[in-house]
């Protein structure tokens, strides 16, 4: 049989470091693309060379991408800035990142013939919606910078598989969490947060009241729908990627246990966020399996 040869740009981040060890552990040969502006080497290094190559290389500046393309069977790309306020400070520089990125990685995509090609969008394109859970149908609310650039993202790939026939997926991820979650810097999310004031014993810091929700949705089932989506029939498709449970981030420090200290809440962030999941569970016959209190206590054994 012909090992499946793959693409994953952002490979050395969180989200694309996990992907990277599904896809070797299910046989694939990968090359990441990554110019390791939040990546870390250290996330890929219990990896062998003849599995894996690591390219370093800006996607978004870096016009000839065609010689990695070659030969390649799926793209899966998930490079991005991927924090919100940074976004407000700076909203070209996300734009050239994450629009151009994409732009670019599309181009070299559609040179080839691949068999799937998958997009890392974002549930920030719902905004602070109105109806819960949330379904791919309802309404798009473009909230900061961030938002915006991850859903022209999706626009462009959704445009290229009809225009011209690319097996394209866009998965919009809710809150992911799990192992080589960003744990450091000062928007890293809340589980991240948690994770680094427990290690340093100091106490939660909760935005708000902690009555707020998010739809909180574990790495490796993730991975897993990456890993379905690759071998359904399912092309020119927008999936929500979410656990469709609501959990409020009080549950989460009761999870953690420990000291809380309640801080103010920060603008741009939804009161609360919940995917409806009827859609990929349906069409690509997957469903998250891991609970939150099984994930959170996976990630505090370490
Ligand atoms: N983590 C989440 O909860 C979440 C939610 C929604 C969407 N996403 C999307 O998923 C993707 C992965 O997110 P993550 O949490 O793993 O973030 P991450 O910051 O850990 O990973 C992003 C990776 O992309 C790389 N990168 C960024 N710009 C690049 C460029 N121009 N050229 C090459 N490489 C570049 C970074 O170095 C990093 O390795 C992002 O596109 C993000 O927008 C993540």
């Amino acid at each position: 049989m012909k090992i499946p040869k793959s693409i994953i740009t952002g490979g050395a981040g969180f989200v694309g470091s996990n992907l990277t060890d599904h896809l070797v552990r299910i046989g694939h040969k990968v090359i990441i693309l990554d110019n390791f502006v939040s990546g870390k080497k250290s996330n890929l290094s219990h990896h062998k060379k003849k599995d894996l190559k690591i390219i370093k290389i800006d996607i978004s500046q870096n016009k000839n991408l065609d010689k990695y393309f070659k030969g390649i069977d799926y793209v899966f790309h998930l490079a991005g800035l991927a924090e919100i306020i940074p976004s407000i400070k700076n909203p070209k520089k996300y734009f050239i990142n994450n629009v151009i990125g994409t732009l670019n990685v599309l181009e070299a995509s559609r040179k080839v013939k691949i068999k799937k090609f998958i997009y890392a969008a974002s549930s920030s394109c719902y905004g602070a919606p109105k109806k819960f859970p949330t379904s791919e149908k309802d309404r798009i609310d473009l909230k900061h910078p961030y938002a915006l650039t991850k859903f022209i993202g999706e626009e462009l790939v959704m445009n290229y598989a009809s225009q011209f026939r690319m097996p394209n997926i866009s998965f919009r991820f809710f809150n992911v969490y799990g192992p080589r979650l960003n744990t450091s810097g000062q928007y890293s999310a809340v589980i991240g947060n948690f994770l680094t004031q427990k290690k340093n014993k100091k106490p939660l810091t909760i935005v708000g009241d902690g009555k707020q929700t998010r739809d909180f949705i574990h790495v490796y089932d993730l991975s897993n729908a990456f890993a379905k989506a690759i071998k359904s029939k399912s092309v020119n498709k927008i999936y929500n990627l979410g656990s469709g449970k609501r959990i409020s981030i009080n549950l989460i420090a009761k999870i953690f246990g420990g000291k809380k200290k309640f801080i103010p809440i920060r603008p741009g962030e939804p009161k609360n966020s919940l995917a409806n999941i009827s859609k990929v569970k349906k069409e690509i016959n997957w469903k998250p399996k891991i609970s939150i209190e099984e994930g959170i206590r996976k990630l505090l054994r370490g």
